[in-house]
């Protein structure tokens, strides 16, 4: 497998007395998520997920993703949150994320419902004038506000494109029995993929929910799911020699020492995605009863020209954890005569070498300048480091949670806005809730 961990810059802020001082603590945490006893543990159903899924339905899905990529030019994701981030994340990692414009055999993929501007969706809209279109919408409870209405509106649009037609068009992953959505594909015959009971959006991408996007961009789920099964094979089983669980003790030693705001940081922008994946699966995690550390993200070295004055020297209360991208490559950098530039000296070598004397350079510097680094390495983006990385995180993700002391699969604060807009919006049922509020929006105007 090509991911490694280490900790080889970390020498001066975590010794191995402060790992032995939480090891009592990430053993219990490691046996919550093990023997499936925690708080939150009915939402436990990814831990198995690569070994145990339902394999009718995974052949349907690859079925239906061959259809989709012979019927359609564009394919429209739409979803909010985990219901979003995890297929788009492994779209990017492996195809890149200048998929859309490159010349291939399968559909563009764009996903929608993820905000709520009406200018995205004129966009979209437009993307579709003239091209052949199908949709995937994706959503547990079928009432969440952005992709209810990004549905209504596009489903309108394939209506009016393919009469009847547009039934077939459309492809429904939903809660199996309790969703919304469910009555709709029934009553329509929509084709309709489950997200199973036992897991939440943000760990979702290894079920329906993420599995039909990856499968229209081509990209292999056997090999995706062969390196989950390798990681859980790692990961999951043995508490010792567990660079998962290392990790989950790493960022808690840190975030007890005051650094509350870890970066994500990758050196390729095929990553881009893949770290707003993990910034929802920690954030949404383990934010709560003022608890967590704050997950942020770079890629390097675009934000080395922005952010990185405020890394290198801003408040430290930062520590990064970078996913070295080193993917040799055949890009050499030629001589040029004139040299106005004074960069002959890289001639004859490759761009990835480049890079990594970046990461390297980057490292030192930032461990000199107080902010600790975790560095981690992948030496392919292939759907099988995907796969890998996904369980590392979300297992990652679990541990460090209960080492936290919260339920790190429900998501509370989220409802706080979503009351607010209702009111204001009128839904029915929140009557009381628009008069308080609206009294308090004319006492704030005053
Ligand atoms: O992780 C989560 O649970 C959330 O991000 C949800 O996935 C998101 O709110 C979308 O919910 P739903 O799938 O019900 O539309």
């Amino acid at each position: 497998m090509a991911f490694s961990l280490s900790d080889r810059y970390l020498g001066q802020y975590v010794s191995k007395f402060d790992l032995a001082a939480v090891e009592n603590e990430a053993k219990h945490a490691f046996e919550l998520v093990k023997n499936k006893n925690g708080e939150g543990s009915d939402f436990l159903g990814w831990v198995n997920l690569p070994y145990d899924h339902d394999m009718v339905e995974y052949e349907r899905i690859k079925k239906a993703a061959k259809k989709i990529q012979q019927t359609c030019d564009v394919f429209l994701v739409i979803g909010i949150g985990g219901s979003y981030l995890g297929a788009r994340a492994a779209i990017e990692f492996v195809k890149g994320n200048l998929y859309n414009d490159k010349k291939k055999d399968t559909p563009d993929i764009y996903f929608v419902g993820n905000d709520i501007s009406s200018s995205h969706m004129r966009d979209v809209m437009d993307i579709c004038e003239g091209r052949d279109v199908c949709i995937n919408v994706i959503s547990k409870s079928g009432t969440t506000t952005e992709p209810g209405v990004a549905f209504r509106v596009l489903r309108s649009m394939l209506e009016k494109k393919y009469c009847k037609g547009a039934n077939e068009r459309i492809f429904v992953t939903t809660d199996s029995k309790k969703g919304a959505l469910r009555p709709q594909a029934e009553e329509f015959n929509y084709e309709s993929f489950v997200v199973p009971d036992d897991i939440g959006g943000r760990y979702s991408v290894l079920s329906a929910v993420g599995l039909l996007p990856i499968a229209v961009a081509g990209i292999d789920l056997d090999e995706m799911f062969e390196g989950a099964r390798a990681a859980a094979e790692k990961y999951s089983k043995n508490f010792y020699n567990n660079d998962s669980v290392k990790y989950a003790c790493l960022r808690n030693i840190l975030l007890r020492k005051g650094k509350c705001i870890e970066l994500l940081a990758s050196n390729d922008p095929s990553m881009t995605m893949f770290c707003e994946w993990w910034k929802q699966l920690f954030g949404e995690s383990e934010g709560k009863d003022g608890k967590g550390l704050y997950p942020a993200s770079v890629i390097y070295s675009t934000d080395l020209h922005s952010l990185g004055q405020y890394i290198q020297e801003g408040q430290r209360t930062l520590f990064e954890t970078v996913i070295n991208v080193n993917v040799e490559d055949d890009f050499v950098i030629e001589s040029d005569d004139v040299n106005a530039d004074g960069l002959n000296f890289l001639a004859g070598k490759t761009i990835n070498y480049v890079n990594q004397q970046a990461v390297l350079g980057t490292a030192l510097a930032h461990t000199d300048g107080n902010v600790p680094n975790i560095a981690m390495e992948i030496t392919s983006r292939s759907a099988y480091e995907f796969g890998y990385l996904v369980y590392f995180f979300e297992f990652a993700c679990a541990v460090s949670g209960y080492m936290l002391g919260i339920n790190p699969f429900n998501q509370p604060g989220v409802e706080a806005y979503k009351k607010n807009m209702f009111a204001l919006l009128g839904k029915p049922g929140y009557e009381q809730a628009t008069k308080d509020i609206t009294e308090r929006l004319e006492k704030l105007a005053k």
